[in-house]
C-alpha cells in the first residue's frame, strides 16, 4: 500500500520544492510523487509529496532468534536477586509456568501493562565465563529506519553491547553502534556521543558510554540508536527540512544504505554488575532481562 506521508513538514518542504522549479516530476530519485489537492492564497492546487509506504512498528514482521537457544530463563526453574540488593529474591522464573516465565515474544508484545512483560536470560553462573547473548531479528525485507531503535531493559543495561545490522538477509554484519560503561576498555573505542557526529562522519561507527554508565538504572532503562539526531544533520533540529535529507538519501547510496536494514542484532556481552566488583557468592544478580524493543521503518 502506497500513500502519502503524512509529515507535514515535509509535505510543506515539498511545494516548496515543486513551486520554485515548476516542475512536477513523476518520480523523484527513487521515490514516486504523490499528489494531493490543497486550499491555499491562490485558491485549489495541488500538492506534491515523496511518496512512501506510511512508518509503522516493524516489530509486528520480525522473526526473533536468539543464541545459545537455551539462553531464556525458567529450564530448569531460577530465582533471581536484585542488583542493588542480594537479599531481595524474589524474581522467580519457570519456563512451565505462564505467569513465570519470560519467553523471547514478551520483548514485542503490547507495553503498557503492569506489570511489565519481559523477556529473561538465564543467570551469570557460569562466572567468570563471558555471559554472551544474541538477539536476531529477522524481518525478510529491507525496511527503512524511520525513528530511534529503541531498547528497554528490565534489569540492569549491560556493560557491554554491540548493535549489528544487516542488509543481506543475515548474510553480512556490520556493526551500528557499541555501548560499554568503559569504551577503551571494552572495545578500544574512544568514548563519542552522536552529538560529535557531523555531515561528514555520520557513518562513523562509535561507541557511545551514555546508555550503560551509572548505578542509576532503575530510572534509566532504555539503550538508543539514534536515528533521528543522524537525520537532524541534513534536516535540521526540528526536521523541517525534510526535502533536504530525502534529497541526501536520494543521491547518497552509503547514506541510504545506513538507514536500511534486513535484519539486527544485539550482541549482549556484559550484563549490569553495579558499580562494583562482581559477587561471586550469589551471581543470582546478574542476568539480563528486556521488557521492549522500537523499531520503526517503512
Ligand atoms: C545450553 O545448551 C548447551 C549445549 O546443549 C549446554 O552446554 C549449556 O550448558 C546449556 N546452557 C544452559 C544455560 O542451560
Ligand atoms: C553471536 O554472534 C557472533 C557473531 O557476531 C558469533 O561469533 C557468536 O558465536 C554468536 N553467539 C554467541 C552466543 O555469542
Ligand atoms: C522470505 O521472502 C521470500 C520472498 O517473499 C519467500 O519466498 C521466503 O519463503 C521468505 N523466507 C522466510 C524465511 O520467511
Ligand atoms: C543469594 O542467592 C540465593 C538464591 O540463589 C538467595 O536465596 C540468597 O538470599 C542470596 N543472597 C545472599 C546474600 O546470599
Amino acid at each position: 500500500m502506497r500513500q502519502p506521508v503524512l509529515l507535514l513538514a515535509m509535505q510543506a518542504a515539498w511545494s516548496c520544492f515543486c513551486r520554485a522549479t515548476q516542475h512536477y516530476p513523476a518520480a523523484w530519485g527513487h521515490y514516486d510523487v504523490c499528489k494531493s489537492q490543497v486550499y491555499t492564497d491562490e485558491g485549489l492546487t495541488w500538492d506534491y509529496m515523496a511518496c512512501q509506504p506510511e512508518a509503522g512498528d516493524m516489530t509486528k514482521y520480525l522473526r526473533v532468534t536468539l543464541d545459545p537457544p537455551n539462553i531464556t530463563c525458567g529450564d530448569p526453574p531460577e530465582t533471581y536477586c536484585a542488583l542493588e540488593n542480594p537479599y531481595m529474591c524474589n524474581n522467580e522464573c519457570d519456563a512451565n509456568t505462564v505467569e513465570l516465565a519470560h519467553p523471547p515474544e514478551l520483548m514485542f508484545d503490547f507495553e503498557g501493562r503492569n506489570p511489565t512483560t519481559f523477556w529473561q536470560s538465564t543467570s551469570w553462573r557460569k562466572y567468570p565465563k563471558p555471559l554472551l547473548v544474541n538477539i536476531t531479528m529477522s524481518w525478510n525485507k529491507t525496511i527503512e529506519l524511520t525513528d530511534d531503535i529503541v531498547i528497554t531493559f528490565e534489569s540492569g543495561r549491560p556493560e557491554q553491547m554491540v548493535l549489528e545490522k544487516s542488509l543481506d538477509y543475515g548474510r553480512t554484519w556490520q556493526p551500528y553502534q557499541f555501548y560499554a560503561t568503559d569504551c577503551l576498555d571494552a572495545f578500544t573505542m574512544e568514548p563519542k556521543t552522536v552529538q560529535d557526529l557531523t555531515q561528514h562522519t555520520l557513518l562513523d561507527i562509535i561507541c557511545t558510554e551514555d546508555y550503560s554508565r551509572g548505578y542509576v538504572w532503575k530510572y534509566d532503562k532504555t539503550v538508543r540508536f539514534e536515528i533521528k539526531d543522524r537525520f537532524a544533520l541534513f534536516a535540521g533540529p526540528q526536521l523541517h527540512n525534510m526535502a533536504s535529507l530525502y534529497g541526501q538519501l536520494d543521491t547518497t547510496k552509503n547514506l541510504r544504505d545506513f538507514f536500511t536494514i534486513t535484519d539486527l542484532r544485539i550482541k549482549l556481552l556484559r550484563p549490569a554488575t553495579g558499580a562494583t566488583m562482581v559477587d561471586e557468592s550469589n551471581l543470582s544478580r546478574y542476568f539480563y532481562a528486556i521488557s521492549d524493543i522500537k523499531v520503526h521503518g517503512r
